[in-house]
């Protein structure tokens, strides 16, 4: 007892003498139910760089001074091997956690996210989700959703669904009370598309884990949304397989013609009803078109116009049945349409997570061959899809009482002509959570949605891309200003800067009628009925 206050005092005393010291050896967490914890490893990162990487860590960062924690874990009875990174700044750290989420099929990336996160002084998590096989697999190829014996891998899949959320966070929040000897002040997530989807799931699932929530382009709809992402190669497959600069012309003439209905003619389709923007692909017929792909040109027939009037539409089955909504009118076609033409020859090029989705977790065979799947086989596979994941990856049971209820904020926002996740799906959850709690303000304390014309999955695409939602976002939950806006910048096709103040929806950004179209100063948001 003597020798355990002494060394407490002496403990004390150095803290005074060196108080910005932290040590990165000895770092304990706790007991964590249903956790088996293998091992906790540690190692000073100094002057440690990490390149830029498009969407997750926008700019090179230098000079990054952390401790490096990666922790291995297993839930007993599972028999999985997952990798959990947490990074800790050794000085300035800002008194705040951010666990950062997945894409595809992976449910984080090691690194990439940490960095950008740990350059701005948070502590930073990262997980695998054990969807690595301890590092063997690319787990974009699904190939972890089957065990050796050709059974589903339970244990990863509820990893990939939501466990892993929960186990980065439990432990980094630990690591850093161990580490500096006080919790968190904040906790945030970030992420998006299935970074987006864990983020809606940790708001349903463990309201309390986050002060605050940036949930971009969520994958909230997987199993619904896989009928979408298959639904053009499929089509494709059994009627013609264009070159990309087909569907160029598609896209171009659809931007044209809707573009104008909001008021400015800038490229952007800001607002769109289908009502007024009644764009009929068939009126390209017989246009003859230059075709980079091809070093020639090339006539557009009525087999691509129906080809692009079917993905528009969205995947139906034989019945007739609409399983999910279709590419969003001014999107581009790479995200579920892409091919590859070589020599004249053209084929479709599925999305790579949506492959391994269709062999490992809907046929459970991953010698499938997804090329040669007829209509029928499309039917089996969207509706075996839905049937076995809706209840772990769906979000039709999910709401959000619970975190409202604790005071966290979720920002959301989605590109307009996001190509891989159509924003009508992330509309369709923000609606039913408004009729659910019967009040549009009422959600708006805790949660808002910002829909940006022209921007693609993530970022990307054509038009003005939020600038610092995470700024935003901290700002709502620290210093009680709500989003009434969402600032974004980019380039258009002219080198012109581009600048928009992104509404919160339901509102809708109308053009003034003579401002620089170019200038967000020029458009305000209005509820699309004042929308004349
Ligand atoms: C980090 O870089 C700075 C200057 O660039 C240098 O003074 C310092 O010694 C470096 N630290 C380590 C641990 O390499
Ligand atoms: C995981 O991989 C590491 C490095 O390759 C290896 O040392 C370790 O034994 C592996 N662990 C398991 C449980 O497979
Ligand atoms: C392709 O079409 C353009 C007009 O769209 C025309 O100027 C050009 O000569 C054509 N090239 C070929 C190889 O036919
Ligand atoms: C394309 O054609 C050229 C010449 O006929 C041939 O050398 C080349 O291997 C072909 N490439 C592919 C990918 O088929």
């Amino acid at each position: 007892m003597l020798i355990f206050l002494v060394t407490s005092a002496l403990a004390w005393l150095s803290s005074i003498w060196h108080p910005q010291k932290h040590t990165c050896d000895r770092l304990t967490v706790h007991r964590i139910p249903g956790v088996h914890i293998l091992s906790i490893e540690t190692q000073e990162r100094h002057n440690y760089s990490f390149p830029a990487v498009p969407s997750l860590n926008p700019t090179d960062v230098h000079d990054l001074d952390f401790c490096d924690v990666t922790v291995t874990l297993t839930h007993p009875g599972g028999d999985d091997f997952v990798t959990v990174s947490i990074w800790l700044p050794l000085t300035d750290w800002n008194g705040r956690f951010q666990a950062t989420g997945g894409g595809g099929l992976a449910a984080g990336y090691i690194g990439p996210a940490q960095a950008a996160a740990v350059n701005q002084g948070y502590v930073a998590a990262s997980t695998d989700g054990g969807l690595t096989l301890n590092g063997t697999i690319n787990p974009q190829t699904g190939a972890w959703a089957l065990r050796p014996d050709g059974s589903l891998n339970t244990a990863l899949l509820k990893n990939y669904a939501h466990r892993s959320i929960h186990d980065m966070t439990v432990i980094g929040k630990a690591l850093t009370q161990s580490f500096y000897g006080t919790p968190p002040k904040f906790s945030y997530w970030n992420g998006c598309s299935t970074g987006g989807r864990q983020g809606y799931f940790a708001a349903a699932l463990y309201p309390e884990h986050f002060d605050g929530i940036l949930a971009g382009a969520p994958a909230i709809n997987l199993p619904h949304l896989y009928s979408y992402l298959f639904w053009a190669p499929v089509l494709m497959i059994n009627s013609v397989t264009p070159p990309q600069c087909v569907f160029h012309a598609f896209q171009k003439a659809t931007i044209d013609a809707c573009d104008p209905l909001d008021g400015a003619i800038d490229g952007l389709i800001s607002y769109y009803d289908p009502e007024t923007c009644d764009f009929g692909p068939e009126t390209l017929i017989g246009e003859t078109i230059e075709c980079s792909e091809l070093d020639s040109n090339i006539t557009i027939t009525s087999e691509h116009a129906n080809l692009v009037d079917q993905i528009i539409q969205g995947p139906h089955i034989a019945d007739g049945r609409r399983l999910w909504y279709g590419l969003a009118p001014g999107a581009s076609f790479r995200g579920t349409a892409d091919t590859i033409t070589t020599n004249e020859s053209t084929t479709p090029n599925p999305f790579f997570p949506s492959i391994g989705w269709t062999k490992n977790f809907v046929f459970q065979d991953s010698d499938y061959d997804v090329l040669s799947m007829d209509f029928e086989d499309f039917d089996t596979a969207a509706l075996l899809s839905i049937a076995r994941y809706t209840d772990i990856l769906g979000s039709e049971g999910h709401y959000l009482y619970d975190f409202q209820y604790t005071g966290g904020k979720l920002l959301s926002w989605h590109g307009l002509a996001d190509d891989i996740i159509p924003s009508s799906g992330t509309i369709q959850y923000r609606d039913r959570i408004e009729e659910d709690i019967e009040d549009l303000d009422e959600v708006d304390e805790f949660y808002r949605l910002f829909l940006a014309p022209g921007v693609g999955h993530c970022g990307g695409g054509y038009g003005p891309t939020p600038t610092d939602p995470f700024g935003a976002l901290v700002r709502w939950v620290e210093e009680g200003v709500p989003p009434e806006t969402l600032g974004a910048a980019g380039v258009n096709g002219d080198g012109e800067v581009v600048t928009r103040e992104l509404c919160r929806y339901p509102l809708v950004l109308v053009y003034d009628g003579d401002g620089d179209v170019n200038d967000a100063g020029s458009f305000s948001c209005e509820y699309p009925e004042e929308v004349v």
